[in-house]
């Protein structure tokens, strides 16, 4: 019986690796139905680009949060795109954020800390609704955690800003038309324009490349750690590969003079 299952360690070895590939190979399977564009950080050997991601923090920061949070980051989570604790510590410092209620019971505001979350715009979803259309710009935590698929419908959406057809009704004021979004009608409006940023690497801020940043940092936000996890998940195939045919080398020489 042992003999056996000696015997059968290379081939229990060689179904663990097909069983740690098919996973990897489905990942990178995407189905389009936006124009695609060519992430970085799809598929096995997915990666960010940190200088989009911070681009994109910007673009966030300026065009996005005074209705979309993302609440479950802190300051000190930016650390993971590539930046200092000093560099954190200053953009922190731009931000008030509101610290319990003061003497006279009104919000207490002070300068954001990296120990803080970022700040969220509105108190609660009622008021969100009632400023925006009756629609609540959602909390991006994890919003881009759909990697390509999801990015290119954030792109499609951002772009898809167009004259309305002749024959577009919208079902309440406020509402615009969009090319993407469900049923062609969005409370939010473009919220990109041409250089509303004004990016320190001298790259050109155009509404598309903008729209790639921001779009960029959302999938960063919903994956801080892809890079970490695709590095160990090949080191460990890796491992795996060399454990194989160490013990296939151990198993022919075992079982040399055995006919
Ligand atoms: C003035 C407020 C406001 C700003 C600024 C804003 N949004 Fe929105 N956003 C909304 C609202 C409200 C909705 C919900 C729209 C609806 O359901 O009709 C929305 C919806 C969206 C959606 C569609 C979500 C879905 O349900 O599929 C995306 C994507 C999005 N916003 C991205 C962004 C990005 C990226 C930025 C910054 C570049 C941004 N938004 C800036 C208010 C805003």
């Amino acid at each position: 019986m042992m003999n056996l299952i000696i015997r059968k360690i290379p081939f229990i070895f060689g179904l663990m690796l097909v069983g740690l590939f098919i996973p990897m190979l489905s990942c990178a399977k995407e189905t389009m139905s936006y124009k695609h564009y060519p992430w970085s950080f799809t598929g096995v050997f997915g990666t960010y680009d940190l200088s989009s991601v911070q681009r994109g923090y910007l673009v966030y920061r300026k065009a996005c949060a005074s209705c979309h949070s993302v609440q479950y980051m802190r300051y000190a989570d930016l650390q993971q795109m590539g930046l200092t604790l000093d560099q954190i510590d200053k953009i922190a410092k731009e931000d008030q954020i509101v610290d319990g209620k003061d003497a006279q019971g009104k919000d207490f505001y002070r300068p954001a800390t990296v120990v803080d979350y970022l700040p969220s715009p509105y108190p609660n979803t009622l008021i969100a609704k009632s400023v925006n259309e009756g629609k609540v710009p959602l909390d991006f935590s994890r919003y881009g955690m759909g990697m390509g698929q999801q990015a290119d419908y954030i792109m499609a959406i951002l772009m898809g800003y167009q004259n309305p057809p002749a024959d577009f009704k919208p079902d309440q004021v406020g509402m615009v038309y969009n090319r993407y979004f469900p049923g062609h009608q969005i409370a939010m409006r473009s919220p990109l324009t041409q250089d509303s940023v004004k990016y320190t690497d001298g790259t050109a801020a155009t509404i598309e490349q903008q729209a790639k940043d921001v779009t960029t940092f959302l999938s960063w936000t919903a994956h801080p750690h892809l890079i970490e996890r695709h590095r160990i998940g090949i080191m460990m195939v890796i491992y795996m590969t060399f454990i194989a045919i160490l013990i296939l080398i151990v198993k022919r020489k075992v079982w040399s003079n055995v006919k």
